[in-house]
């Protein structure tokens, strides 16, 4: 299995593959403790090669099929913003989403915007489909779990990762 390099199209933001040129955007987003605190993997200091890296894995990991990653850029101007992900799980047909905006573009629905989107595309669209869709937030993330709730994810279960303690939320 592999995934296509698609680009996706909402309202305000495109959905593309990350590119070389995205590091700085990268490094500034994921650089920043108040977004890192709700992600679990992010190294710190994120530095230009840490996102270079990431830039790499992305291509790569959509060529073998263990994940497919979007820049979220805004459709007007391309200014990448963002980040997300959805990496099928060992019992497929499921998949995991991950997701995370720069601070400066919280709370405008952007976030709604980008995770309706890319659901449709994993339920819809690609190849294969994935029926089941879950993300794992932290119980004090209320804008992520708002954001899950809106679009039909309901909460199934916690999970305690490294000590840290996540719930569980599918559709
Ligand atoms: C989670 C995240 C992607 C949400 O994206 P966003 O565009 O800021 O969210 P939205 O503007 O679509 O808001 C989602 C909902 O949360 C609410 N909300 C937003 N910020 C909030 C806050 N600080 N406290 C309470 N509610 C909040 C909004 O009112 C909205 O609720 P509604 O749908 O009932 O109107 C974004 O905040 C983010 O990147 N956070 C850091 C990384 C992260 O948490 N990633 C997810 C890990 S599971």
């Amino acid at each position: 299995m592999r995934f296509e390099p698609v680009s996706l199209l909402t309202a305000r933001l495109v959905l593309r593959p990350s590119a070389p040129g995205d590091e700085a955007a990268l490094a500034a987003g994921l650089g920043d403790r108040a977004v890192q605190r709700w992600l679990e993997t992010v190294p710190h200091p994120y530095t230009l090669d840490h996102a270079r890296d990431w830039v790499a894995r992305s291509a790569r990991e959509r060529d073998a099929g263990f994940m497919q990653d979007f820049a979220i850029t805004l459709a007007d101007g391309g200014a990448v913003i963002g980040g997300i992900a959805f990496t099928p799980s060992r019992r497929e047909p499921a998949a995991e989403l991950g997701y995370w905006l720069a601070r400066p573009h919280w709370g405008k629905g952007y976030g709604g915007e980008a995770l309706a989107r890319v659901v449709r595309h994993a339920t819809e669209e690609c190849t294969p489909r994935f029926t089941r869709l879950s993300a794992r937030v932290a119980p004090d993330n209320i804008a992520s779990r708002r954001m899950l709730a809106r679009l039909g994810f309901v909460e199934n279960g916690v999970s305690v990762d490294n000590g840290v303690e996540r719930l569980r939320y599918e559709r």
